[in-house]
């Protein structure tokens, strides 16, 4: 503890993690991350997508295949963050908003719908949370979508005592790096865009 009572930051702060886009390269790295204690190694990032036959993967192992395959394709899936010691230690799910399942995205009038980025997930190793990681996981996003051609960037957070979508990230976070909201996604989730031309 500081000599103020508050908890001194554990592990990197934001501004020392580098950001990669996951690409089959890096496969190992998105492995071990979410299998690692904590890590989300039910889920694989498969909630907002579909197996390369359209369909939801259910059986025990099918989602981590199904994710291991679309990055193998090359379909964009998002970004790894690593410490100093380059160690993965966050994940942001961040692809045109085509690739996805659709959630309750809206579509803007005289915009090209192919050119929409969204955010649909976050991860933050657990021993290292509020320390801004997902606040930095969101810059990195748009600049990362940006330099791929998108020129919008959708997201739907929850307000912050959500009890549930949290791993979406939160309205306030997302309010303070431009976002506006378009529109409600199912009962919590709020439609957030930004501009990124
Ligand atoms: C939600 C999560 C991504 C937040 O990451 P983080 O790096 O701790 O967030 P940050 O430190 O960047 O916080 C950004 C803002 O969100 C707020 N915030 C962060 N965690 C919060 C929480 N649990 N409840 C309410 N607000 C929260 C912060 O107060 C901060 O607000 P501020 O800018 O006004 O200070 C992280 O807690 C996490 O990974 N949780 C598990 C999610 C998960 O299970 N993902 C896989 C799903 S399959």
């Amino acid at each position: 503890m500081s000599a103020g009572g508050r908890r001194a930051p554990r592990g990197p702060s934001a501004r020392e993690l580098t950001f990669r886009p996951v690409d089959p390269s890096r496969w190992p790295d998105f492995e071990h991350l979410f299998e690692a204690r904590g890590g989300p190694k039910t889920c694989w990032c498969m909630h907002f997508r579909r197996d390369e036959h359209g369909r939801t993967p259910r059986a025990k192992g099918s989602r981590k295949r199904a994710m291991e395959r679309r990055i193998e394709s090359g379909i964009p899936a998002g970004l790894l963050a690593y410490d100093a010691s380059d160690q993965p230690v966050a994940w942001c799910s961040v692809a045109p908003r085509e690739t996805l399942v659709n959630h309750g995205g809206v579509d803007l009038p005289g915009e090209d719908p192919a050119r929409v980025w969204a955010i649909t997930c976050f991860y933050v190793k657990s021993g290292i949370r509020g320390q801004g990681i997902m606040s930095r996981s969101i810059e990195e996003a748009a600049d990362h979508a940006r330099r791929n051609g998108g020129t919008s960037l959708e997201a739907y957070p929850v307000v912050p005592d959500s009890p549930s979508y949290r791993f979406c990230g939160f309205t306030p976070a997302f309010e303070k790096q431009g976002f506006v909201e378009v529109g409600r996604a199912g009962l919590r989730r709020h439609v957030m865009r930004r501009p990124l031309v």
